[in-house]
């Protein structure tokens, strides 16, 4: 005998239930109603038909960190018996639907391959959705009729699956705005909280209860139309002396890299997984012997001081220089930390005319850190811990670019700048016979 069950969903999200998409992207800011209609739209289709939903999330350390919760409560407020909420799956014990829960950082092909028969996916929190976790994923889409959900609060201009997705509608995807105003079961609470926080900081509130990306520039140190810009070749060669920035791996996925750097040209990067200090104090004397570098800057806190040690021993102490983030900044007025001083630079070099290897990984670093300043109005950046929380990994790259920025390094006659001014400027040092001095 048939039951009625009663399943509210609002108007936005009926497409869910009443259109089959390829690609069902839902956006906007807290409170839509996106969690709450997804689950239950997911849970009245699996009562109709045996389907396998998947539940995915970027990093899922636990089961907690996923909707297994949400849907539990759910199932239990319209006390659907069908449904048995196992600690890491929910089945249907009726008609076999299953639904099961992943994080997807750190998967590879192989992994993933346990969701081939999926028939839809979830993807929860999806501004932070790497392109490389969706390019593993959407392939494995690939029953007939499959299908992606996406509900993503915008976090950047340029959220990866944004990119890829947002900026493409087709007869496949459908793409919704949803904000608390068009969820008919938004609580007052949160009503009245959305209007604190207008009456507070309306930028805030735009991308907090709107949606609204952060806009660029406003909490970002740099700029991504400069990195753009710097990205597109203009330099064939620079005579300036060569300064290499080496981050030391702290943590143990994340990379140890080599930045080499000549003047406005920025040569090369050279990164590496799991080595030991000794192994990167060996790749740095090579570069050493081989590049003749004028200076390289390393990060001499936590494990890097164990790398300076090695080098300094190998009698190189007149080429490397150890560098501690945390540390005061050599103009303290302005800088609240050696980190925030040196990305400054970093930021400085790159409103000239200048170039970087064109990178995808090397340009989401530099315009992901945001800025803040300190109770003495000096600039600060976003704490690593942070930016790993927020993109999953640390800025390595970055780093070590922003680290041959550490301090002027003098060179005596051997400097070709690019632009008028530079070039007299050097011409003024050479006439004079000072040193001049190169960031
Ligand atoms: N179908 C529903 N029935 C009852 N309350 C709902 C429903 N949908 C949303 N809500 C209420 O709206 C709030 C916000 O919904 P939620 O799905 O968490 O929004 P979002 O995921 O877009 O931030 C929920 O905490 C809940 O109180
Ligand atoms: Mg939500």
């Amino acid at each position: 005998m048939g039951r009625i069950i009663k399943i509210k969903i609002a108007k936005p999200f009926l497409p869910l239930i009443s259109t089959n998409k390829r690609i069902k992207l839902y956006w906007g800011g807290r409170g839509g109603g996106k969690s709450y209609a997804f689950a239950d739209a997911l849970l009245l289709k699996g009562l109709e038909k045996k389907l396998l939903i998947a539940c995915v999330r970027e990093i899922q350390d636990t089961i907690k960190d996923s909707v297994h919760r949400l849907l539990s409560d759910r199932i239990e407020f319209y006390d659907l018996k069908e449904y048995e909420v196992k600690e890491s799956e929910i089945v249907n014990t009726l008609n076999g639907t299953r639904f099961i829960f992943k994080g997807l950082r750190n998967q590879d092909a192989h992994k993933i391959k346990s969701l081939e028969g999926v028939d839809i996916v979830w993807i929860e929190e999806a501004q932070t959705i790497t392109k490389k976790s969706w390019e593993i994923l959407s392939p494995t889409i690939r029953k007939d009729g499959s299908e992606i959900w996406i509900s993503m609060n915008r976090e950047e201009e340029n959220d990866p699956l944004w990119v890829l997705l947002g900026s493409h509608q087709d007869e496949r995807t459908l793409i919704e705005k949803v904000n608390f105003y068009d969820n008919p079961f938004c609580p007052e609470e949160l009503k009245l909280q959305a209007k604190e926080c207008l009456a507070h900081d309306e930028s805030t509130y735009r991308h907090i209860w709107l949606g609204e990306p952060l806009s660029q520039g406003a909490h970002k140190l740099i700029d991504a139309g400069l990195v753009k810009h710097a990205m597109q070749p203009k330099i064939s060669e620079s005579t300036s002396p060569l300064i290499i920035g080496l981050d030391v791996a702290r943590f143990g996925d994340d990379q140890t890299v080599f930045c080499l750097r000549k003047g406005r040209k920025c040569l090369s990067f050279l990164s590496f997984e799991k080595k030991d200090n000794v192994e990167v104090a060996n790749i740095a004397t090579n570069l050493i012997e081989t590049k003749r570098p004028l200076r390289i800057f390393l990060d001499a806190g936590g494990v890097g001081g164990g790398v300076f040690d090695i080098l300094k021993d190998r009698g190189f102490k007149d080429i490397i220089r150890g560098v501690n983030f945390g540390s005061k900044a050599i103009n303290e007025e302005r800088y609240a930390n050696r980190r925030a001083e040196m990305w400054d630079h970093l930021r400085q070099w790159l409103t000239e005319e200048v170039e970087l290897p064109n990178n995808g990984m090397l340009y989401d670093e530099l315009c992901t850190v945001r800025k803040k300043y300190d109770a003495l109005g000096r600039l600060l950046l976003e704490e690593k811990e942070e930016i790993k929380k927020r993109i999953g990994r640390s800025t390595d790259w970055a780093d070590a670019l922003a680290l041959t920025f550490a301090e002027p390094v003098y060179d005596k006659g051997h400097t070709r700048f690019y632009g008028n001014g530079q070039v007299c400027l050097e011409e003024m040092f050479q006439a004079s016979n000072q040193r001049m001095p190169v960031w």
